[in-house]
C-alpha cells in the first residue's frame, strides 16, 4: 500500500481531489466510489470549486458506501441528504447516475441484492473511503467475521458515539446501516483511503502494518494491489518514524502508479 502524507488536511485534500479530476478527464464513464463523515467533506468543497470553474460531472456516475436504517432520504443526516447537500446539488451530475442504498426499505434483504446487482453494473474505477476510529469502512465494522457483499449491520457503541456529534444526541443516531461489503470495495480499481487527525492515528497504524484481521476492517485493504492511504501528520502520527508534526515528509512515498 502507498502513503501519501501531508503536512495538512487541506493540502491531503487537493491532492485527492486531483486524483479525481485525473481519472474524471481520461475515463468517458468513470464510476466514483463515495464516502460521507466529516472527512471527505472538503474534498467534496474542492471538487465544486473545480465544477464552477469549468470540471463537468455529467458524465460521472456515483455510487456511495452506506446508508443509515431508518432515516427518510431528507431526513439532514442521511447520507443522501449529505451528499445532496455537499456535492450533487452544487454540480451537474445527473441524479440518477447517483446511487445509494435505502435504508427507508421494508425489505432490506432485497434492497442489499438490488444495490449488489448496481455494483456489478457499475465496476467502481475509484473508491474513495474514510475511516472509523475503530477501523470500520463503510460500515463494516469489527467483527468475528466480515460479510462479502452488500449487508444491514448492527453499528457498535464507539461508532455511535463517534457519530452522535451529528445528531441532537446518541439516542437518534440509528442503530443499524446498509453497507457495501468488504469484498465489493476491494473490487475497486483503485481506492484512496483519506484519515486526519490524530483520533484515527492507531487504526491507520493497525490498518497498514498489522495483521490483516476482522477485527480492523480496513486492514483488509491490504489485499488491494492499488491502494492508497492519504494523510495528515496527525493520522500518520503513531507509523514508523511518525508523530513529528510540520516536518518535511511530503511525499513519503511515491506512488507506483507515477503520481508525483
Ligand atoms: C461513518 C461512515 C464511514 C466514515 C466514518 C468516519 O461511520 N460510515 O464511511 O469513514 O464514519 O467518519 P469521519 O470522517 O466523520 O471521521
Amino acid at each position: 500500500m502507498k502513503v501519501r502524507r501531508f503536512p495538512s488536511d487541506s493540502l491531503a485534500t487537493v491532492y485527492v481531489a486531483a486524483v479525481v479530476e485525473e481519472l474524471m478527464s481520461r475515463d468517458p464513464h468513470p464510476v466514483l466510489g463515495l464516502a460521507t463523515g466529516s472527512t471527505p467533506v472538503n474534498l467534496y468543497r474542492q471538487l465544486v470549486d473545480f465544477h464552477r470553474q469549468g470540471l463537468s460531472f455529467s458524465h460521472v456516475t456515483t455510487v456511495n458506501l452506506d446508508e443509515y436504517v431508518g432515516l427518510p432520504a431528507d431526513h439532514p443526516q442521511s447520507y443522501r441528504q449529505f451528499m445532496f447537500d455537499h456535492l450533487f446539488s452544487q454540480i451537474d451530475i445527473p441524479l440518477a447516475n447517483t446511487h445509494m442504498p435505502n435504508g427507508m426499505t421494508l425489505d432490506l434483504e432485497a434492497e442489499c441484492d438490488r444495490y449488489d446487482a448496481i455494483l456489478e453494473t457499475h465496476p467502481i474505477d475509484l473508491q474513495i473511503l474514510g475511516i472509523g476510529r475503530n477501523g470500520h469502512i463503510g460500515f463494516n465494522e469489527p467483527d468475528i467475521s466480515l460479510k462479502t457483499r452488500t449487508h444491514v449491520i448492527e453499528l457498535t457503541e464507539d461508532t455511535i458515539r463517534a457519530n452522535a456529534r451529528f445528531f441532537d444526541d446518541a439516542s437518534q443516531v440509528p442503530t443499524r446501516a446498509i453497507t457495501m461489503g468488504i469484498q465489493s470495495i476491494l473490487q475497486a480499481k483503485e481506492i484512496v483511503l483519506m484519515a486526519f487527525g490524530r483520533d484515527k492515528a492507531e487504526a491507520v497504524k493497525r490498518s497498514l502494518s498489522g495483521e490483516v484481521s476482522t477485527d480492523v476492517p480496513a486492514s483488509f485493504l491490504q489485499m488491494h494491489p492499488n491502494v492508497t492511504f492519504v494523510l495528515d501528520e496527525e493520522a500518520a502520527g503513531h507509523l514508523e518514524g511518525g508523530g513529528a508534526v510540520g516536518l518535511p515528509h511530503w511525499p513519503l512515498s511515491s506512488g507506483a502508479n507515477g503520481r508525483p
